[in-house]
């Protein structure tokens, strides 16, 4: 972990919000204050307040259970469904003619799902997975294209308690087993295939791959997206239309202890094995439908966009979570940005009047890229109300998306979490706080976020240092999925009972937070995460490799780029062809998000004496910065002086 953290942004653009937004926000500035307070005086009573909003079948009788810390429990002795609160409650509050899901695939075909609608395939869906032999408590794998079927899935699942893991589709046969195995899960849902830049992406096959080596699965459910042809497993595999044409659209949600599992997500880390995170019912729900709230101002009319697929956790709790908790109505897009043509989101925004937008910094850039031709085509006055997720935001990058996206009237939500954190906690509240390019600005009301140096002590304003929590909160992660130590390690064992984020960052004369970036071995490349050791993994699985290092090359377009460098087991020949080899076997083995941008053959990776690998010094030389590393403990000077010699 580097210790020594330092930055280099210098910004002093502030940009408040307009009168007119400010006046109809749901939450003012001095309302944020107020709730900043009353949080920080009475954590308890200031969530149990907040927890009013959702629908509990039982009370709970303590709000915060932290007598075995890191273990929380939050609203205990509380019951609770998820599915319920997505649903059930906008059948009987005005709004169940109200359209929940507006679907468009990548081909242009389009369908919408009011509450109602959303009801019946959900509760079909949940006893078709009853009649497979799915329990409360059971793992089930979801692998699908994003498409109303996948949040059917996770609300069906929901329902019934069962456990859901979504896998991206982007992932591999490989990557699925993995995940599999670890959850034990018992039934896949998967489609077909998907639709990404015109072409499938064949989940089934994958799926089949997986399955040989997954034996804990014994059904498979395939949803028909593309009829692309593929192979039915008899007594294993089903049809999601077979299924759901025999299932009874009755089914009460089950009534869940507040602590029941909603889902486990794999998220890198800094081991090369993926970790389950794993969140629970009430606190969560509270998280999503709280934030997605407060942060996206959502009104009943709105038409809210959030661009992330439902395998990552942004795509859980502001694709599907929170929004439908709130009554809202989904704009959900299956397919790429630049297909046909690069001016996608713009037309689906003017087609369907999206008011709030959700998407990534990644996507910005290219957006920048491909230039504003494509964006002034369309007409986005809908627009009023722009967010920001999954990496810093460069101060460029957030103009670009103010004016030319924004019309310069649309606040900017720079929205800081993380998979393990369930729901945002550093953000703008976009009526009630002026915001900087660059910065998430200030924690969420209730949330103890807070920048320390190495020993747990504040940081003086500006100056570089570790993003923690210091108070559990509502929708903080439970564990990793049977690994409560690896859980202790990874996040409470720096600093105790505090949270570690991993991330570091700075705290301006405003108290402003900027986000600076992990400060683990974990890349962020395209806003996705991924262990560097995941991928140095993948790599000496090959059997031409004897040794990789990974690191991170700054990149403008994917944030990081994956650099690699490879020593060769005696007797091959370091070719370009077994370059393009290596890269394509670490995508069959993880998947295609981890394709190296760059392999770079060497004899001998530099160590220190007591032979760890000196990745400072290997992302230096990645990014062409020579000279800027403590070379002297270098076991071997030669080693460097030929990876230089290859830059050249
Ligand atoms: C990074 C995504 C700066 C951060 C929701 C974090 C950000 C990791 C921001 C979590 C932001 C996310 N500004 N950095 N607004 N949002 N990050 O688990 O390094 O996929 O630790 O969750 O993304 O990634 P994850």
């Amino acid at each position: 972990m580097s210790t020594n953290i330092t930055s280099v942004l210098k910004e002093s653009r502030v940009f408040a919000p307009s009168e007119a937004f400010t006046q109809q926000a749901n939450v003012s500035a001095e309302e944020r204050e107020r709730l900043v307070a009353w949080a920080d005086k009475d954590p308890d009573g200031f969530w149990a307040a907040q927890a009013e909003s959702l629908h509990w079948f039982k009370k709970w009788n303590k709000v915060l259970d932290w007598s075995n810390p890191p273990f929380a429990k939050w609203f205990v002795g509380g019951t609770i469904n998820a599915s319920d609160n997505c649903i059930d409650r906008h059948l009987t509050n005005g709004r169940k003619n109200k359209a929940a899901i507006i679907w468009e695939g990548e081909p242009g075909d389009t369908r919408t799902l009011t509450y109602q609608q959303l009801h019946r395939e959900v509760c079909k869906f949940a006893n078709a997975l009853k009649t497979l032999g799915v329990a409360k408590g059971d793992r089930v794998t979801i692998y699908m294209p994003l498409t109303p079927e996948a949040a059917i899935a996770m609300l069906a699942c929901a329902r019934i308690g069962a456990v859901h893991s979504v896998i991206f589709g982007g992932f591999s046969a490989e990557a699925v087993a993995d995940r599999n195995n670890d959850a034990q899960a018992k039934v896949v849902i998967t489609a077909d295939a998907g639709w990404r830049r015109g072409k499938i992406v064949p989940l089934k096959e994958n799926v089949d791959a997986a399955l040989a080596k997954s034996p804990s699965v014994t059904t498979c459910v395939v949803f028909n997206r593309c009829n692309h042809p593929v192979t039915m497993k008899d007594g294993r595999d089903v049809w999601w239309h077979d299924v759901m044409a025999k299932a009874s659209a009755d089914c009460p949600a089950e009534q869940l202890d507040s602590e029941h599992p909603l889902f486990i997500l794999y998220t890198s880390g800094s081991t090369g094995k993926p970790k389950g995170v794993l969140h629970t019912t009430g606190g969560y729900m509270l998280g999503a439908s709280l934030t997605h709230k407060w942060i996206f101002d959502i009104k009943d009319d709105d038409v809210y966009w959030c661009t992330a697929d439902v395998g990552w956790i942004t795509g859980h709790t502001y694709t599907v979570y929170g929004p439908l908790a709130n009554g809202s109505t989904i704009l959900m897009y299956e397919g790429a940005p630049n297909h046909p043509a690069e001016d996608r989101f713009w037309d689906l925004i003017e087609k369907y009047r999206v008011s709030i937008l959700y998407t990534a910094p990644t996507a910005i850039r290219a957006f920048i890229k491909w230039g504003n031709q494509h964006v002034e085509k369309h007409d986005l006055t809908s627009l009023r109300l722009l967010g920001s997720v999954g990496e810093p935001i460069n101060p460029e990058a957030w103009m670009w998306y103010h004016e030319v996206i924004g019309g310069g009237r649309c606040p900017i939500v720079d929205t800081w979490w993380q998979t393990e954190t369930g729901s945002i906690l550093i953000t703008p509240l976009p009526g009630a706080i002026p915001t900087k390019p660059g910065s998430a600005t200030k924690p969420m009301p209730g949330i103890a976020a807070e920048v320390v140096d190495k020993d747990g002590k504040p940081v003086p304003a500006n100056a570089g240092g570790f993003l923690v929590v210091k108070r559990p909160w509502p929708s903080m992660m439970r564990t990793i999925y049977n690994d409560d130590q690896r859980f202790k390690d990874t996040y409470w064992s720096n600093y105790p009972g505090v949270y570690f984020t991993a991330d570091g960052a700075r705290q301006d004369d405003d108290g402003y937070i900027w986000v600076m970036g992990r400060v683990d071995d974990v890349l962020n490349v395209s806003g996705h995460r991924l262990s560097t050791m995941e991928v140095e993994s993948a790599l000496v699985n090959h059997p031409k490799v004897a040794e990789a290092a990974v690191v991170g090359r700054p990149d403008d377009l994917k944030g990081e780029a994956i650099c690699c460098f490879v020593t060769l087991k005696q007797g091959n020949d370091p070719t370009d062809d077994l370059k393009a080899a290596l890269k394509a076997h670490v995508a069959k083995e993880i998947g295609a998000l981890a394709r190296p941008d760059e392999v770079k053959f060497t004899d001998t990776l530099p160590k220190t004496r007591s032979g760890k690998i000196m990745r400072r010094l290997l992302r230096d030389i990645a990014a062409n910065r020579v000279g800027t590393g403590d070379t002297t403990t270098l076991e071997d000077y030669g080693v460097l002086a030929k990876l230089r010699a290859d830059e050249e």
